[in-house]
């Protein structure tokens, strides 16, 4: 029987090292599915048609370091607002989830549209301000000149965007467990993440 975790939550909370983590602790397949969304969204930018660029989608497409930045970041909140392109990959994240040895996915309608019957649903959050100065860190170790506060403004706008759209909001599933990472290290929320999973297994 397949078994999966679906990990929720706004932008820069922590979700993809928790995914990563918690799917190499149990063996499990681990899906980005932000990165569906930022893959249709750099075609857009390159002139693609939403809809006819999700149905095109290849897993491969999901490999390019292109695909982390932050414009492409807010293309990708754009186009996940069209129902059609939200439909587009729903199948290959189902699919997904089904893995046989088991699987982790994470992205913010999983728990809710994508896999209600998860066995597992973390909602993993942090403050506005936790969330920015963290993936400014990054941006930074990157190289790039972005401001503490033009990352908390792009991670707001995308929190809104997000958590305000008709289609499949960013929201936490009824039987979600929240996971506040404020006031947590990587290595505390891992283990309480693998502590959640590890109890319903
Ligand atoms: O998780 P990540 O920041 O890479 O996601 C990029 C964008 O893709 C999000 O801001 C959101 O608009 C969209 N997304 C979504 N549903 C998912 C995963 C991501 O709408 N399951």
């Amino acid at each position: 029987m397949s078994f999966t975790v679906a990990i929720d939550g706004p932008a820069a909370a922590g979700k993809g090292t928790i995914s990563k983590a918690v799917a190499a602790h149990f063996g499990f397949a681990h899906l980005d599915t932000g990165l569906l969304y930022r893959a249709v969204g750099a075609r857009v930018l390159a002139g693609a048609d939403p809809v006819a660029a999700a149905r095109a989608l290849d897993p491969r497409d999901l490999e390019s370091d292109a695909l982390r930045g932050p414009d492409v970041a807010q293309a990708a909140s754009r186009v996940a607002t069209d129902p059609a392109v939200r439909d587009a990959l729903t199948a290959f994240q189902r699919g997904f989830a089904l893995r046989s040895e088991g699987a982790v996915l994470d992205g913010r309608d999983i728990g809710t549209v994508i896999c209600p019957a998860a066995q597992v649903k973390l909602f993993v959050t942090a403050s506005a301000a936790c969330r920015a100065e963290r993936r400014w860190k990054e941006l930074q170790a990157n190289g790039s000149d972005m401001t503490l506060d033009d990352v908390l403004a792009d991670v707001q706008a995308r929190d809104a965007r997000d958590a305000g759209r008709a289609t499949a909001p960013l929201a936490a599933a009824a039987d979600a467990v929240l996971l506040d990472t404020s006031e947590m290290t990587v290595d505390q929320a891992v283990a309480e993440a693998i502590a959640i999973v590890a109890a319903a297994r």
